[in-house]
């Protein structure tokens, strides 16, 4: 059992910046920064600081995973269309060790076949789709519920 203030990896990944131009109906009408500053409320309500990064880059992604290591208590990630595609993140979420709860603000099981699958998901504690901005709120609620068990 953890207490005190622990410190959480947000990351946002490709096409997540321009999310007040995607489909509303997929993506509700929130920009990222509506998204971010309840979400950082929610996180000091549960001892958490966060640290919150939007990168289009699957590099710079794996990058700010790896620098968590020994920095954060564990991960909230939405890699957007890199869900479906990235081997490189999935071994990098297997790699640092630390719990990753993956998010998406679309139910990605009720879209394209070829969204159904997240090769990112396998690698991490579990998947919360299909909430809007709240799937990052239940996110890191189930983060914080792991880190503290
Ligand atoms: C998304 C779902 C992905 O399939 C898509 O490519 C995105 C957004 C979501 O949050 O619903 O960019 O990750």
């Amino acid at each position: 059992m953890k207490a005190g203030i622990m410190k959480a990896l947000v990351l946002h990944g490709p096409n997540l910046n321009l999310l007040h131009r995607r489909d509303p109906a997929l993506y509700g009408t929130s920009s990222l920064a509506d998204i971010d500053e309840p979400l950082r409320k929610e996180a000091l309500a549960l001892d958490f600081e966060l640290s919150i990064h939007q990168s289009a880059r699957e590099g710079e992604i794996i990058e700010l995973l790896h620098a968590g290591i020994g920095e954060v208590e564990g991960a909230l990630l939405n890699p957007g269309a890199y869900a479906h595609t990235s081997r490189a993140i999935a071994d990098a979420i297997e790699a640092v060790g630390y719990p990753v709860v993956e998010v998406h603000l679309s139910n990605i099981h009720a879209r394209e076949d070829w969204r159904r699958v997240s090769v990112t998901a396998e690698r991490c504690r579990g998947l919360i789709s299909g909430f809007g901005a709240n799937s990052y709120v239940l996110g890191l609620h189930a983060l914080a519920n792991i880190v503290r068990r």
